[in-house]
């Protein structure tokens, strides 16, 4: 078996789709248990299924501080402690200045931005109990660049990476680190890609499109001990897309 996160806690928000449950099969994969919090009960109950006896499902809506006491009570009940948190849940809409209303933008910034404060703030007590612990925040290469017409989501993931830091420096004397994942254009149903899709990882990576477990073995690395002198940076797996303009 692969021990490489043996006897690990995962809870992961907006673990039922796209890159949330490619990073639950990692997980399990390396040894860890998971927990899947969502608000698609049914995609989050097949997954765990699915996945065994090291995975649980939980209802989760980031949005709820109620919702985020719950869900780690219930990992920690079921699988003694939470060592790693993987705020991944995201909603993704835009428009232009002038159309895009204030009920959208709340909406973004809700569970893009406060979301992950709600739950660094109920995980944050299990967090230093199980350290040494890892939180991954997914933010985006719209964390690093802005998106014209992005505007909540853009905002939301400039916000995340920022929330990322002043939890790494506020966190790191109690064993728990804090880094976020900056991914490109990711084959997910967010961007209208079944979960089955392949890629000849081979292709150049500024023309093509990344699949989800090109960032879940990021993640996983983000997790483990092997990162154990990351802490408070951001990890780009974007492909190329923010290192510059391609001149040919
Ligand atoms: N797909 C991309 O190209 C891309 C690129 C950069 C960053 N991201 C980010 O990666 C993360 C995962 O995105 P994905 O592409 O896998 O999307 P996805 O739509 O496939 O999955 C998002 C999951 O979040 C859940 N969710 C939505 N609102 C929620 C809420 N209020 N509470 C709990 N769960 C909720 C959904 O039910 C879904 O299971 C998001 O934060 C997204 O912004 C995606």
């Amino acid at each position: 078996m692969n021990i490489r996160l043996y006897g690990r806690v995962v809870l992961i928000s907006g673990g039922a789709s796209g890159m949330g449950a490619s990073h639950a099969r990692a997980f399990i994969a390396a040894g860890a248990a998971v927990m899947i919090g969502d608000i698609a009960d049914e995609a989050g109950r097949r997954l765990s299924a699915e996945l065994g006896e090291r995975a649980a499902y939980v209802h989760l809506d980031v949005t709820s501080a109620a919702d985020w006491e719950r869900a780690v009570a219930e990992t920690v009940r079921r699988f003694g402690e939470l060592s790693v948190l993987v705020n991944n849940a995201g909603v993704l809409d835009g428009g232009p200045l002038g159309t895009y209303t204030k009920k959208q933008w709340q909406q973004v910034i809700s569970v893009n931005l406060t979301g992950p404060f709600l739950g660094l703030s109920a995980a944050r007590d299990a967090l230093v109990a199980a350290r040494p612990s890892s939180v991954i925040n997914i933010s985006s290469a719209a964390g690093i660049q802005g998106v014209a017409g992005m505007h909540a989501y853009t905002a939301s993931k400039f916000g995340l990476r920022g929330l990322t830091k002043s939890a790494a420096l506020e966190l790191a004397p109690h064993g728990v680190r804090v880094n976020s994942v900056h991914p490109g254009g990711i084959l997910t149903p967010m961007i209208g890609a079944t979960e089955e899709v392949t890629v000849d990882r081979g292709a150049d990576t500024r023309t093509r499109l990344g699949i989800p477990q090109e960032v879940s073995s990021l993640v996983v690395f983000l997790a483990s001990t092997e990162s154990s002198y990351c802490n408070g940076a951001e990890y780009l797996v974007d492909g190329g897309m923010t290192a510059g303009v391609i001149a040919n």
